[in-house]
């Protein structure tokens, strides 16, 4: 008689907000758009705060740590430019590690992005999975499975108008993430919902939140998920919101990248161990040098 088989753990290591600094190649022509010119100034300002070298450092620690995969819950970018996405995309193809990304709000910084999907058509590989349709607007959410673990990956990233830093699922999208999770949670799998903005009511200031963060909260309630990861505020933040069966776990990361020594917005990546519904996980903070486990437990697992 054959032995029950069993599910094969999946490992991964979660950051966010790399915010990866580029401006090569930018022509001045480029800097005629004033939201641009704008952005540019913010990101120089920025880029004294954000060192590309400590996502050099977390890429080390996930060879080490052996991760089967590298996820990276958006703003990897600051202006959605061209140039910014080719040196980013050669810097995950570099991982040799298989990564998933979805976007944040930098990453659809102009229009123009927007309009051309600059992002969707550059990391494309990054966001393989299946979808509810084939139409372009219908990229989001993917899911992408591992044998009993589902990583659902959904955009929130829209170009906002200047200083507003919002993100919206939007009705279709919710539609389709309610059908995917109920269908996903049918089928017994462990579901971990990937979203930039957070998720939970309070945590970010107007203009800087997730617009319907009420009808996303009603789809997660209805159908349940087992675990939310995301980024965007740039420091800790941790929780629970109502599930179907249980509370979901909700955990912000702060910026991978972020040279910042304040307790909670220090950088920071998390390693989990997904293993059947029992999910691990160590979380790793920046202490001026270097990157060192750390010993706060995580919320809402377990
Ligand atoms: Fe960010
Ligand atoms: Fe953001």
């Amino acid at each position: 008689m054959l032995e029950p088989r069993q599910p094969m753990p999946l490992r991964f290591l979660h950051c966010s907000d790399i915010h990866l600094l580029s401006l090569r190649g930018v022509g001045p022509r480029r800097f005629l758009n004033k939201r641009l010119t704008g952005g540019v100034n913010l990101m120089l300002k920025r880029g004294k705060h954000h060192d590309e070298a400590l996502f050099d450092r977390i890429v080390e620690r996930a060879r080490e740590h052996d991760v089967d995969r590298v996820v990276i819950t958006g703003d990897l970018s600051n202006l959605a430019l061209e140039q910014e996405f080719e040196h980013i995309v050669a810097k995950l193809d570099a991982i040799e590690i298989p990564v998933t990304v979805v976007p944040g709000n930098h990453d659809a910084y102009t229009r123009g992005s927007v309009r051309h999907r600059r992002f969707e058509q550059m990391f494309a590989r990054f966001m393989h999975g299946e979808r509810l349709g084939d139409h372009p607007d219908d990229f989001y959410p993917f899911v992408q499975r591992y044998d009993e673990v589902a990583l659902i990956g959904v955009s929130t990233a829209h170009a906002s108008l200047p200083l507003y830093a919002v993100g919206t699922v939007g009705e279709r999208q919710l539609q389709r993430l309610d059908r995917m999770l109920e269908a996903l949670g049918r089928e017994g799998l462990t579901r971990v919902v990937l979203i930039h903005h957070p998720v939970m009511p309070g945590v970010s200031k107007r203009r800087h939140d997730l617009v319907d963060l009420k009808a996303f909260g009603e789809v997660i309630a209805r159908r349940g998920a087992e675990l939310i990861l995301h980024g965007h505020e740039h420091k800790a933040i941790e929780g629970v919101i109502p599930g179907l069966e249980a509370p979901v776990p909700v955990h912000g990361i702060s910026s991978g990248t972020n040279l910042s020594l304040h307790a909670g917005r220090e950088a920071a990546f998390s390693i989990y161990r997904v293993d059947g519904r029992s999910i691990d996980r160590d979380l790793h903070l920046w202490d001026g040098r270097d990157f060192k486990p750390s010993p706060r437990p995580a919320n809402g697992l377990g």
